[in-house]
């Protein structure tokens, strides 16, 4: 597979491309599979329709993988938090964690068993994809995660879990490590049914200062990555901390075992390129809004291409697709960087 060779810096015929949520709102093809479902989180919970939204955008435009259609939340939901999107606004848990009895009440070995509706969207996926298209798993850092769970709803301002870390610091840490036992059995099990990566989001990365980050994030993503890579080490794990441009120095110093480091857009390709290229392959980079535009696609994408060489390189936006892109903008970027870094 293109994309796995690339993950491993082995040579390959092109630069491999996919695009976090790749799948969603802005085909309409997904549209008419969520109503189906009745809501997304019922959609999550099918495999059948599930497995269907994985596989739409690779029909379409012929990415070199596909990710599998799930979400973060579905990990503390089936911790015990009740869970539900509303419409416009997005995910909300209506009891958020505030006591040491909400965090002892979480489930902690049965959880990962519970996402077997994940497992088997896997299967069928993988069952159907063409073999030389990767498929990814992913979770949610435990990080992003418990800013969810305790927050309750997304935050700009991150008081509520920031109070928490200044104030009980260990609470955090306990919780943490939940979240960390729940995520190695769950990627795990992913590994099993059949995914060929793993990617972990850490989406609210940014939102901590660097000491902080470094404390109750980082290392929770690593300690997930080392025990994942001793086990499966064929498997390519992927880490994208979203924002962190200023703590790259650290994040080298501090090394560890991963494949791949997710640039965001906020960071320049040049300075992750020279603070993490020569150790970790990346994968990222280009605004997602360049691509209400194919005048704007083309420039970011010679731009990145140019930068990466074709070197140690996966292209993918530097954060999700928005609802409103135009698929056909899409299928220009797959084709332009495709042809554009043929060897
Ligand atoms: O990338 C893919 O195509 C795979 C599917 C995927 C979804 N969510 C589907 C989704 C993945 C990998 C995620 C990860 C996710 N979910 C993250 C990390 C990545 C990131 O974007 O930073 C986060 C923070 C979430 C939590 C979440 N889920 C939010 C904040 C929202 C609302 C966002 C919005 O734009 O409304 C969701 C809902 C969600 N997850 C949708 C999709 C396709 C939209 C739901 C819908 O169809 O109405």
């Amino acid at each position: 597979m293109v994309f796995i060779d690339a993950c491993f810096r082995r040579p390959t015929p092109y630069t491999p491309i996919w695009m976090m949520r790749q799948a969603g709102r802005y085909l309409p093809e997904y549209m008419e599979v969520r109503a189906q479902a009745g809501n997304f989180l019922n959609l999550c919970h099918n495999p059948v329709l599930a497995a269907e939204v994985t596989l739409q955008p690779i029909r379409r435009f012929g990415m070199d993988a596909a990710i599998l259609f799930s979400d973060i939340l579905v990990v503390p939901n089936e911790m015990g938090m009740e869970l539900e999107f509303i419409k416009g606004e997005g995910p909300n848990f209506p009891s958020p964690i505030t006591t040491q009895a909400d965090l002892d009440a979480l489930h902690v070995e049965s959880a990962a068993e519970k996402l077997e509706y994940v497992y088997e969207t896997i299967r069928l996926v993988r069952a159907d994809l063409e073999s030389q298209t990767a498929l990814i798993g992913f979770t949610g850092a435990p990080w992003t995660l418990a800013t969810y769970m305790i927050e309750g709803h997304g935050t700009k301002t991150y008081a509520v879990v920031k109070k928490m870390i200044a104030t009980q610091p260990q609470f955090m840490h306990a919780l943490l490590e939940k979240l960390t036992h729940v995520i190695k059995g769950y990627l795990e099990r992913q590994i099993e049914a059949g995914v060929n990566a793993v990617q972990i989001f850490d989406s609210w990365a940014s939102a901590l200062e660097e000491e902080a980050f470094f404390e109750f994030s980082w290392r929770y993503i690593l300690e997930i990555s080392e025990y994942i890579k001793a086990k499966y080490p064929h498997i390519p794990v992927i880490l994208f901390p979203k924002g962190i441009s200023g703590y790259l120095e650290r994040v080298r110093a501090i090394g560890g075992n991963f494949d791949v480091f997710g640039v965001d857009w906020s960071t320049p390709i040049e300075l992750a390129k020279a603070k993490l290229g020569d150790r970790y392959v990346l994968q990222g980079n280009m605004e997602p809004t360049r691509l209400y535009s194919k005048e704007a696609t083309r420039k970011g994408v010679e731009h990145i291409l140019h930068v990466m060489n074709n070197e140690g390189h996966i292209f993918n936006l530097g954060h999700g697709m928005l609802p409103d892109l135009e698929p056909e903008n899409a299928a220009y970027l797959v084709d332009l960087v495709h042809s554009l870094s043929k060897r």
